[in-house]
């Protein structure tokens, strides 16, 4: 729509008043020819090249050609001499009728650039037609009182030439009565009449034959002669009266035919037939003839034939009125026509040109004249054509205008227009006349053809198959035939290490791009190329994209590792997740065929259970503690699968490395415990062996125990020790020893166990009890009451268990006269002493007895106070057996072993 915007184009009218003016009127600068009438074609009238200065060649270059002003093709040059040649007959009578001189206008135009030049060509007349009279026979009637000297005015003869050659002297066969006088009615016109010389008798001679002759100038002259017969008639006194000598009346042209125009009415005094009177045309023409007819008896004048007020602007009638004696009289009448606005204007075009280039500037479209035959407002014309078209009208000289492309067309956006002139006049009503020029923009190559797209990308498979079609490209050209024409091909990129011709071509045609062989991603995964267009004008243009060709991978490439065996040292008990090695596999395809997953290959449940792979970053870690002691070495199958489960192998060997993890371990096989006292030395107490799970320096042991013990670590076999006594053992003195039994190795770091045993010493009865006195002296009252508690005694023992229970008993006195069961008892628990009845002190006073303890016998000793330990043979009684039941158990087992 802006384009357009852009073409309107002002109003563009060209106004020009111009009047018809007559051919005659040639400008000083025309140039002037003269030429006989009906000279053969083909006749010789001028060189006009020469006589206008121009040369013969520039003719037919810029295409010279005669135009006449009437449009007739009256004249033509020559375009290889310059010679202006007649090309028809020329009828002066027909071109100009009376009008002289008869010049005929005519321009010769010339092209490239426009020019004109006027020039007018004189027809000279021939004495070619003889003088005419209309009636073959003129019939005359004369009073016989006619006086002599009356003059009788006839009828004037024709001719059609001018000049010399036209009608120039009339005489009358000889006779007695009559000869010719000729009149000159001023404007060149003569008429004969004749004058009586001699009386008329009626009744001598009634009538008289005459011969008029008219005669031209020619040489020799041509004649024309009518046969006059005179009829004497008897007198009659009054001749018809017309009112007025002259008549005038205006009349449109464009009155109807048979219309009334005006009444003559002229008047005789006579009476009778004398008194009638019959009107008729006098000397008319036979234009006015055609054009006019008179009622004889009303005088009423009537229109014949359609008016053309651009071929005759007044007529002169002379009207005659005849009574009935014979007696005439004339009158006048000057019918005026007045202009209507009949005539459309006309366009004559001279010379078009139907197809212009499209980038020519101000190109000359057409060339043509433009014509009313209407007078005045009526022949005033206005040119104009649409507004909005990229064309103007510009007015040359007179009526000639030429239309020029206002600027360079472009027939992309539009190649054709059809132009209209219109070319109306300034009468009531205003007439129009229309002429459409259709004008064709011809092509040139002014637009470079153009890709639908600046760049193209292509999805091309690698591995295809050879000659695929691989998509189209597409370059229009808004220029036409041949101009848009385009042809595609390939340039090859700049950096190409592969020759592009072997791998893609193009058909020039149509654009189908083609992949010649199958392309491998993996080595070119793009091709990058220049595609041209070119169009068939002369010189070419062209336009470039760029192709881009992505080859998309397929699966065609298996995963490779780097190594076919990784072999990695792991330290046994590394953390758990611990990285022991990442593996990795490259796959050259992309996208989804080069995504690889990690994975495990045909493991065992262990291998599984101990590491684990992560599918992506191929790292393998520890899902559980690696136990050098257990396995020493792993080898994993790996694989590393691709998206398009193509997939490569290797392997991870794993080497455990041992470390000092594991404590050295004692294991008691026996221990002796308790063990008796009085022991030999180096007897065997324990017996135990070491272990170490670790290896080398991280299994070797150093076993060991408590300096200040009276035990001795003896190694016996392999890693085997005893634990024995250095030397007897007391219980009394010591009876438990807790002995830690100390193992390190030699790993680093140093690892150290330890072993607790108790051992306890068992009692033996190597000790007598002892009383806490040697003698202990009691006073009682005599005449005690009976079981009176004396007093206690106390004995301990050193031994342990049923070796240190002491029981005691009373031994009666050796000298006892009184027998002591009956006067003291022991409790054998606890040593309290009782008096069992009331003793007499005069009967006793004191005395003696001894005391015994369990295991040991003890005296005691009344009366001097010396106590005395005397050791008797050891006593188990019986009573005292089920008390010590567990205690003596324990002792048998001492005991026995
Ligand atoms: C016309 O004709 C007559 C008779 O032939 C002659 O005498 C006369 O000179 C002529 N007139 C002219 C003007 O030629
Ligand atoms: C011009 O006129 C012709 C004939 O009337 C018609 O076929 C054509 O479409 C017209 N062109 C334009 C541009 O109006
Ligand atoms: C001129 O063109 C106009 C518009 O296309 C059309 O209406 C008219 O009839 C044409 N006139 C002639 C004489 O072909
Ligand atoms: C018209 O176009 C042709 C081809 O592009 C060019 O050679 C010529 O100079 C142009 N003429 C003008 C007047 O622009
Ligand atoms: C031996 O160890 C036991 C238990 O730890 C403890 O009760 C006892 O007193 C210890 N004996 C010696 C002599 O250290
Ligand atoms: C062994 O005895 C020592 C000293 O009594 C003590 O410190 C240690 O904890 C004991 N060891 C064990 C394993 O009972």
């Amino acid at each position: 729509m802006e384009i357009r915007g852009a073409l309107v184009l002002r109003k563009r009218q060209v106004l020009i008043i111009f009047v018809l003016l007559g051919l005659s009127q040639a400008g000083p600068e025309s140039v002037r020819y003269s030429v006989a009438e009906e000279t053969e074609i083909g006749s010789f009238v001028a060189n006009l090249a020469r006589d206008l200065g121009l040369g013969v060649e520039e003719l037919s270059s810029r295409e010279a050609r005669v135009v006449c002003d009437d449009n007739e093709k009256h004249l033509h040059i020559d375009l290889l001499t310059g010679d202006l040649l007649v090309n028809e007959k020329l009828d002066r009578e027909e071109l100009c009728d009376s009008t002289e001189p008869c010049v005929l206008h005519f321009q010769m135009v010339l092209e490239n650039p426009l020019q004109f030049f006027r020039a007018e060509l004189h027809i000279k007349d021939i004495n070619d037609h003889s003088p005419t009279f209309l009636d073959k026979e003129i019939v005359i009637k004369i009073s016989e009182s006619t006086i002599i000297g009356t003059t009788f005015l006839m009828e004037s003869a024709q001719d059609l030439d001018v000049g010399s050659n036209s009608l120039q002297n009339y005489t009358v066969s000889p006779n007695s009565h009559f000869h010719i006088k000729i009149q000159d009615s001023g404007d060149g016109k003569i008429y004969p009449e004749l004058v009586l010389h001699r009386a008329l008798d009626h009744e001598e001679e009634p009538e008289l034959r005459l011969t008029l002759i008219a005669l031209d100038g020619g040489s020799p002259p041509r004649s024309g002669t009518t046969l006059v017969l005179i009829k004497v008639l008897d007198i009659n006194d009054n001749a018809p009266e017309f009112p007025q000598r002259l008549y005038e009346v205006q009349v449109l042209e464009d009155t109807p035919v048979g219309s009334w125009i005006i009444t003559i009415s002229a008047k005789d005094l006579d009476a009778g037939n004398y008194g009638k009177i019959s009107y008729t045309f006098f000397h008319a023409s036979e234009d006015i003839r055609k054009t006019f007819e008179i009622n004889p008896l009303s005088g009423e004048v009537y229109l014949r034939s359609h008016l053309d007020f651009e071929a005759i602007q007044s007529h002169i009638i002379n009207i005659q009125a005849t009574d009935g004696g014979g007696l005439s009289e004339e009158c006048t009448l000057l019918v005026k026509v007045i202009d209507i606005n009949d005539n459309p204007p006309e366009v004559t075009m001279s010379s078009i040109t139907k197809i212009i280039p499209e980038n020519a500037s101000e190109t000359l479209v057409a060339l043509f004249s433009v014509r009313d035959q209407d007078a005045g407002e009526n022949g005033r014309v206005v040119c104009s054509i649409q507004d909005d078209l990229p064309f103007f009208l510009k007015r040359t000289f007179k009526n000639f205008f030429t239309l020029v492309a206002e600027k360079a067309l472009d027939r992309e956006e539009r190649p054709e227009y059809n132009i209209t002139i219109t070319v109306t006049d300034m009468g009531t009503p205003r007439l129009k006349t229309k002429h459409n020029i259709t004008v064709l923009v011809s092509d040139v190559n002014d637009n470079a053809p153009a890709f639908t797209q600046t760049s193209y990308t292509l999805s091309v498979r690698e591995n295809n198959s050879p000659a695929l079609h691989i998509g189209s490209v597409r370059a229009t050209d808004r220029d036409a035939g041949a101009n848009a024409q385009v042809t595609y091909s390939l340039l090859p990129p700049l950096d190409a290490h592969v020759p592009l011709a072997s791998l893609v071509s193009i058909n020039p045609d149509n654009g189908h791009l083609f992949a010649l062989q199958p392309l491998d991603r993996e080595k070119e995964p793009e091709l990058r190329l220049t595609l041209t267009a070119l169009d068939g004008g002369s010189p070419p243009r062209s336009a470039t994209a760029l192709v881009r060709v992505l080859v998309s991978d397929i699966n065609d490439n298996a995963p490779e590792f780097e190594r076919s065996v990784y072999e990695v040292l792991v330290p046994e008990n590394s953390p758990l997740d611990s990285l022991v090695v990442k593996v990795s596999a490259t796959d050259l395809d992309a996208g989804l065929n080069g995504e690889l997953s990690y994975s495990f290959s045909h493991v065992s449940r262990d291998i599984r259970k101990t590491f684990e792979i992560h599918p992506i970053s191929g790292e393998v870690r520890l899902k559980a503690l690696l136990d050098f002691e257990l396995i020493k070495s792993y080898t994993i199958n790996i694989q590393a699968i691709d998206g398009g489960s193509l997939s490569g192998k290797s392997a991870i060997l794993v080497s455990v490395v041992d470390v000092n993890d594991n404590p050295p371990e004692i294991v008691i096989t026996s221990l002796i415990s308790p063990i008796p006292e009085n022991s030999s030395p180096d007897m065997v107490v324990a017996v135990f062996s070491l272990r170490d799970q670790d290896s080398g320096d991280n299994g070797r042991m150093v076993c060991s125990i408590q300096d200040n013990l009276p035990f001795l670590l003896k190694p016996t076999f392999k890693n085997f020790y005893t634990l024995v006594t250095e030397s007897p053992l007391d219980r009394e003195k010591r009876a438990e020893y807790n002995i830690t039994i100390t193992v390190t190795d030699m790993g680093t770091p140093r690892l150290k166990t330890e072993h607790n045993i108790t051992v306890l010493v068992s009692d033996v009865n190597d000790n007598a009890p002892a009383f806490t006195q040697t003698s202990y002296t009691l006073s009682v009252r005599e005449n005690n009451s009976p079981a009176l508690h004396i007093g206690s005694v106390r004995a301990t023992d050193r031994d342990a268990g049923a070796n240190a229970q002491v029981t005691y008993s009373l031994l009666p006195p050796l000298d006892a006269h009184v027998p002591l069961a009956s006067l003291v008892s022991i409790n054998p628990d606890n040593g309290h002493l009782f008096a069992l009845r009331s003793l007499d002190y005069e009967a006793l006073r004191a005395f003696e007895f001894r005391s015994q303890s369990y295991q040991y016998e003890v005296c005691l000793t009344g009366g001097s106070g010396s106590n005395e330990f005397k050791f008797l043979k050891p006593v188990f009684p019986n009573i005292l057996e089920s008390d010590l039941g567990r205690k003596s158990e324990r002792s048998s087992t001492f005991q026995n072993s």
